[in-house]
Formats: C-alpha cells, sequence, structure tokens
C-alpha cells in the first residue's frame, strides 16, 4: 500500500509498505539515491542532512549513492565476494560469536552484544580492529543522531560536535573506509535487534525445541525500517505522481514483516542488494546452533541468490 502526504512548498513524501509494490517502484529509474537538494522545503533540508551526515571525507556512504555509480557497484560486488565464506564457522568465530549466543541463551547481559558484534563486523575490514565501550558508544549515538527525524536533536548534536566527533571515531577505527563504517556504525543494529529476538525465541520453550538453524534466523532477522528514493525526474509509480525531489520511502521494517522473506529484508532482488546478506544470515543461524547446542551445520552457501545478478554486470576494476 502506498500513502502519499503532499503539502505544497512544504514536503511531498510517499510511504510504501508492500513488498512487491516496492520492487515495482525500485525498477523504475528514476527513483534513485543520490539525494539532491530539490523539490518542497522539508525535502530539501532531509536530503542535504543525509548526504551531509553519511559521508567521510566528502565520500558518500554506498547507502546514499546512485544506482549507476560504478565504484558503488564495484564495491558492492567486492564485499557480496570478499564475504561470500566470512561465516565460516573457524575455531576464531565459534569463539568471537561465544558471547554472541550466550546472550541468546539469557546467560549474558545485553551490554555484551554491541561490543562483541562490532569486533566482528569490524575486522572483516580490519584484521587489527577492536571495539571498545567508546567506539560502542559513538556507533549508537551516531546512528540514533543520524536517523533521529526530530530537528532540534539534529542542531543539537551539531552544535556540541558530537556527530562529527562520533563519524570521526568510528572512521578512523576503519581506515576511513565509508563501507566499513556503514557496517560498524549503521547496519550492525539491525543484528543487534535481530540478536534481541533469537533471544526471545530462545526463552520460548517451543520455539527453541522447534525452530532449526534456518528457520531461526528468518524468524529474527530485522530488516532496516526504512530506505529512501528519490524522484529525478516527472513520473508516475502506484498511488502517486512524482515530480524531481519528490521523495519515496520504502517501509522494508513493515514490508519484510510481512513477506516473512529475507530476500526483502536484505533488498536482495534490487541494484541496491545488501552485499553482506549471505554472511548476516550465515552468522544468525550460526548463533542459534551454538546457543542451543545442537550440531554444526557442514557451512554451505545459504545466500539467496540474487534473481537480478545476470543484470549487474560489474565495472572493471574493485576498490
Ligand atoms: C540484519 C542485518 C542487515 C540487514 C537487514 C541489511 C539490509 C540492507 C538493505 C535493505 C540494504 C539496501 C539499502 C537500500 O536499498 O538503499 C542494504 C545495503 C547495504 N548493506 Fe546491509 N544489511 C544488514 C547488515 C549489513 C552489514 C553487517 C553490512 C556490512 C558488513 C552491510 C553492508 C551493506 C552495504 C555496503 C549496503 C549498500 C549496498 C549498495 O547499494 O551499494 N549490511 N543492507
Amino acid at each position: 500500500m502506498s500513502r502519499h502526504i503532499r503539502i505544497p512548498l512544504l514536503v511531498d513524501i510517499t510511504l510504501v509498505d508492500d513488498h512487491r509494490t516496492i520492487a515495482e517502484d525500485d525498477g523504475d529509474p528514476r527513483l534513485d539515491r543520490n539525494y539532491e537538494r530539490r523539490g518542497p522545503l522539508l525535502n530539501r533540508v532531509l536530503a542535504g542532512r543525509l548526504m551531509h551526515v553519511f559521508a567521510i571525507k566528502g565520500i558518500h556512504f554506498p547507502t546514499m549513492r546512485a544506482r549507476d555509480d560504478a565504484e558503488r557497484r564495484a564495491n558492492q560486488a567486492a564485499l557480496s565476494e570478499r564475504l561470500r565464506h566470512a561465516a565460516t564457522p573457524t575455531p576464531e568465530l565459534i569463539e568471537a560469536i561465544e558471547p554472541l549466543a550466550a546472550y541468546v541463551k539469557g546467560s549474558a547481559p545485553e551490554t555484551v552484544v554491541g561490543p562483541a558484534l562490532q569486533s566482528l563486523i569490524g575486522r572483516l575490514f580490519n584484521p587489527d580492529f577492536t571495539s571498545s565501550p567508546r567506539l560502542w558508544q559513538a556507533a549508537t549515538r551516531f546512528d540514533g543522531a543520524a536517523r533521529s527525524q526530530n530537528p532540534l536533536r539534529w542542531v543539537w548534536s551539531t552544535l556540541t560536535g558530537t556527530l562529527n566527533a562520533d563519524r570521526h571515531l568510528l572512521a578512523e577505527s576503519v581506515g576511513n573506509d565509508p563501507v566499513a563504517v556503514h557496517g560498524i556504525g549503521i547496519a550492525i543494529h539491525n543484528i543487534v535487534k535481530s540478536l534481541a529476538r533469537m533471544r526471545e525465541s530462545y526463552a520460548d520453550p517451543v520455539r527453541r525445541s522447534t525452530l532449526d538453524d534456518t528457520a531461526a534466523a528468518m524468524a529474527c532477522l530485522v530488516a532496516p525500517d526504512s530506505v529512501l528514493r528519490q524522484a529525478k525526474s516527472v513520473g508516475e509509480i502506484p498511488g502517486a505522481s512524482l515530480k524531481p525531489g519528490s521523495l519515496v520511502v520504502y517501509q522494508l521494517g513493515v514490508a519484510a514483516e510481512r513477506a516473512f522473506d529475507p530476500k526483502v529484508a536484505f533488498q536482495e532482488r534490487s541494484w541496491s542488494f545488501c552485499p553482506a546478506s549471505g554472511f548476516v544470515f550465515q552468522l544468525l543461524s550460526l548463533i542459534w546452533v551454538q546457543a542451543s547446542d545442537r550440531p554444526h551445520v557442514p557451512p554451505e552457501d545459504i545466500r539467496p541468490e540474487p534473481d537480478n545478478a545476470a543484470e549487474q554486470p560489474v565495472p572493471e576494476g574493485g576498490p
């Protein structure tokens, strides 16, 4: 379903919460990222803020970049390939997920989750990466301030300099790589929420005994609440007429919940597919296995293949 909110000169936003409509809209090349200050006032403010916040030394996070951005696509393909076997249950990985499995079992507090997960994700990008309470706090504050829709909080975090300081700290820990900062500072929070759900499932004796690793990962996976697109020219999508600068919010959290399909949660059929999908899914499966003392499944690639893989020619030259 789509809801269109338009107040002339002030705002023009369409909300879409159905995965089929999201897929249909997303096939329309007039909807893209690389947000420009266009359209009514609030659209311009939001677009400008996102591009300002989600950039490191002038280089934007992958989630800000356009569908045809060759470097983004090369980075996406390279990370996807690099993470293909990153969740193979080696002794190091089993040790790294121990605190996470303990949390799922209810024998470790919530405070262990962020730092343990941040270390695990950070090491995918920098082998010497170690989380710390300060770095985890930076990730939590940065995510909160960046996502906030409260203009007072925007002003506050700018005036106090916390947003800049947190982003700087995160960036420094991974060699100023915006893809890595997205991982340890933003995307990580979806895994934290997924583990909170997994803990609930574990606490329920019926779910604990009936869910196998794949079913547990599917049941617990939490999608990003929403992802944003901007209209680059005049057009029609189901439920709305677009003008340049119109914003379209895919309410992925709701859509994925209804579809009960990891491909929706990871935008797997889209040009913007998450390159960490297989890794995250296998990681969640592995944590469930470890928490419930089940035998380890052989490491196989259970990542859903992107349906549009053939349409994703990767330009020469990786990151
Ligand atoms: C539960 C965990 C996660 C979920 C549900 C998830 C989901 C998503 C979704 C829906 C997108 C598409 C955004 C859009 O359409 O604009 C995306 C993009 C992306 N994700 Fe994830 N993600 C997760 C974890 C991660 C992690 C841990 C990393 C890094 C290690 C990561 C790296 C990326 C990157 C780099 C992109 C941008 C792809 C591009 O457009 O080039 N994600 N993710």
